[in-house]
């Protein structure tokens, strides 16, 4: 049976540029955007500690496992599943794994594209000298009057959606790398400035601790489920986006070493973005809970207040945006990969297709912040008062990624033969290799059920726990 396959997608140019494009999905709004408020909303400490082990202990072997499965497969997810399942003798319905992920992958990026908008109007608001010396009243107003605006949303979501089907129409290996290869250690820079910043001016010692006491009266079913979601979220697992990037990759990279420095350098970003801005909401009295807008109502104040904020401002939010870009394109390539070797038609048109259905329902988005704040038919219901923004976000990081996170874990370590797991993972120290074997068989499906029947209340009803 042949098990060294081509990709007719191209490939990467080496090992350190899948590490680079694999990085440069998973830094992204999740890291810089959501990460905080995430963080923010969930009491701080304790989220942040069940994020880094569910990095740990779910994130580093589902990654592996997706990376081994792309590689073996060498083709869009859905495809790369059907051939493994035919390889291993498995059912063919594990293409649906695929199509979950496909679909994923759409409702994520109608709204982070939303979301890339508001950081594209902020570079404008920047540049322009709008934030020079501004109070924290004068930011939050300005961030409200965007959202509150439904035609300005909808304005730099489409310009979003454009940029991102420009550089997938090209064929993600051209455009990717250079991109990559320079911004994604432009955007460490800047954080590293912005929290030298806030180490001077912002109350630095708050926001430490803030992120790092855990307090564990705050630790709920609910903020688990969030702090694992966020983990997947963060580092694209699940969704079979690292599964189309490691198609590309060269056949004789280390899969555990590349997924070690991919999930290392996600991590490290999040944090630093959160040491960056807690110091300054502590600073100016803001509401560390206060959800989605977070970084938008506090950047602003420092980059008004510091010398050559102007200039460290709009750099920081054409990064943001570059980071947002860099994600995006992998939510949809997944996508557009499919349909062309599904349908035989060419990059173009598939891209105009994925582009217009992403961006058509992204203009639930663009209304979740002013004129459809509620779902209505949610009412009574447990999903009451969730927008459509809350619910997609809700139901893609928190259901369907981890749901993914384990399929792709059993497929790797369960139904594929040893030997196949064994090959296509090169791993040589043999503790190392049972170390994932034993996470993904084990660790991440029974730790992910858990949370999952917590939150449903199905453990309490039968006095688990
Ligand atoms: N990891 C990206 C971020 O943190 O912004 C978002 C993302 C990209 C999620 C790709 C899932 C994915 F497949």
């Amino acid at each position: 049976m042949a098990t060294v396959r081509t990709s007719i997608h191209g490939y990467w140019s080496s090992r350190f540029v899948f590490v680079l494009a694999a990085a440069g999905s998973a830094v992204g709004l999740g890291n810089i955007w959501k990460f905080p408020y995430m963080a923010g909303e969930n009491g701080g400490g304790a989220f942040v500690l069940i994020y880094l082990i569910s990095i740990a202990v779910f994130g580093i072997p589902v990654m592996m496992s997706e990376v081994l499965l792309g590689r073996r497969g060498r083709s869009s997810p859905i495809h790369t599943m059907s051939i493994l399942a035919d390889d291993e003798g498995r059912s063919k319905a594990w293409q649906l794994l695929g199509l979950m992920g496909v679909l994923a992958g759409f409702l994520i990026l109608s709204y982070y594209s939303v979301i890339a908008g508001w950081a594209l109007s902020y570079v404008v608001d920047t540049a322009s000298g709008t934030f020079s010396g501004v109070t924290a009243e004068q930011a939050g107003e300005v961030f409200n009057n965007l959202v509150s605006n439904p035609q300005r949303l909808l304005f730099w979501h489409t310009l979003f959606i454009v940029l991102t089907m420009i550089v997938v129409l090209r064929g993600v290996s051209k455009g990717l790398e250079s991109a990559v290869r320079i911004l994604m250690p432009a955007l460490f820079l800047l954080i590293i400035i912005m929290i030298a910043y806030a180490i001077l001016n912002g109350d630095f010692f708050a926001g430490l601790k803030f992120l790092f006491e855990p307090d564990f009266s705050k630790l709920s079913p609910d903020m688990v489920l969030k702090a694992m979601g966020q983990a997947f979220f963060s580092l694209s697992l699940g969704m079979g986006a690292i599964m189309m990037y490691g198609s590309y990759l060269p056949e004789d990279a280390s899969i555990a070493t590349t997924s070690f420095q991919v999930a290392l350098a996600d991590t490290l970003v999040a944090i630093l973005a959160g040491l960056a801005i807690f110091p300054i909401v502590f600073a100016n009295g803001l509401e560390a809970g206060q959800g989605p807008g977070l970084i938008f109502n506090t950047l602003p104040i420092a980059f008004g207040q510091m010398t050559g904020g102007l200039l460290f401002g709009t750099i920081f939010f054409v990064l943001l945006v570059f980071a947002a870009w860099t994600s995006a394109i992998s939510l949809i390539e997944p996508a557009v990969a499919w349909l062309i070797e599904k349908f035989s038609i060419s990059r173009l048109s598939s891209s105009i297709i994925c582009g217009f259905v992403t961006w058509f329902v992204g203009l639930g988005t663009v209304y979740s912040f002013n004129t459809w704040t509620k779902i209505e038919v949610f009412n009574g219901t447990f999903l009451e008062g969730k927008s459509f923004f809350d619910l997609l976000d809700y139901l893609t990081s928190n259901i369907m990624l981890p749901l993914g996170g384990i399929l792709i874990c059993i497929f790797a370590a369960w139904l594929m033969t040893e030997k196949s797991r064994h090959d296509e993972l090169k791993i040589k120290h043999d503790g190392a290799y049972k170390l994932w074997r034993f996470l993904a068989r084990y660790v991440t499906p029974i730790g992910v059920i858990f949370i999952f029947l917590h939150v449903l209340g199905v453990l309490e009803k039968i006095n688990l726990t």
